[in-house]
């Protein structure tokens, strides 16, 4: 199957020139005729800089996702983006449920209604789930039956999209989940979700580099990665997309 490799850039980089140039890179590494033709890159830069990227990567491979979109169609939201208004801007994806976002108060009920929002536009959301720190410390069962509950918010276990495992504890710290961990997490997500397009891609993300890449896109559980810091550096990306 397909890898799928997400570039998250979060809140970088701090200027459209700067994020033009990073995606013009990265679409020069996927443009190589050596570049893995199974692996699907996609960026998601920050929403102000969406359509310079979009004009950027236009006629290329690279895919563009949003890193987050608000679940009403139109109206009186200000500082809002609807999900049609990234559509319209070449988002194919949209990341929805990050825990810098949960950290910040969204919940399962607002990340459900962000989900069919994003399902109802067209485009393919990237669910992102993944247990803290204090729930690991008590153990695997623990981690798996907080990343079972934060699945409820799809309905009837059938989900056109992409999940992403991503352990709080592991994003932005270094510290990552082991390949084994991450491949038993994900097993567990597949037997808890399902979609008409069976299997459904679910990626692991937290700290991953280009040292550490290859061990988890080797594994046939996990479909690809979902990066932050190591997307900022087109090299370093590029060099994470080759793992695979
Ligand atoms: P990180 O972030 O690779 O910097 O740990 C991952 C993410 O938050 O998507």
């Amino acid at each position: 199957m397909k890898k799928i490799i997400v570039g998250n850039w979060k809140m970088n980089p701090p200027s459209v020139e700067e994020a033009v140039s990073l995606a013009r890179a990265v679409a020069e590494h996927v443009k190589h005729p050596m570049f893995n033709k199974n692996v699907e890159v996609v960026l998601a830069p920050p929403f102000i800089f969406l359509y310079k990227v979009y004009e950027t990567l236009y006629g290329g491979k690279v895919k563009l996702a949003g890193q987050d979109v608000f679940w009403e169609k139109a109206g009186a939201y200000t500082g809002e983006v609807s999900p049609a208004q990234l559509k319209n801007l070449g988002a194919a994806y949209v990341i929805v449920g990050h825990s810098e976002r949960r950290a910040l108060g969204e919940t399962d009920e607002i990340v459900g209604r962000k989900l069919t929002a994003v399902l109802e536009a067209g485009m393919t959301p990237i669910l992102c789930v993944g247990e803290p720190a204090d729930v690991r410390e008590r153990g695997m069962e623990a981690a798996k039956e907080f990343v079972g509950k934060q699945l409820e918010v799809i309905e009837h276990k059938v989900f056109e999209g992409i999940i992403a495992y991503e352990p709080v504890w592991a994003i932005g710290t270094g510290n990552n989940a082991t390949p084994g961990d991450a491949a038993e997490m994900i097993t567990l997500i597949k037997s808890l979700v399902t979609s008409y397009r069976l299997p459904i891609p679910v990626l692991y993300g937290g700290s991953v580099t280009s040292g550490n890449a290859g061990d988890f896109l080797n594994r046939e559980e996990i479909d690809g990665l979902l990066v932050g810091g190591g997307s900022l550096n087109a090299e370093e990306f590029g060099e994470i997309c080759r793992g695979a």
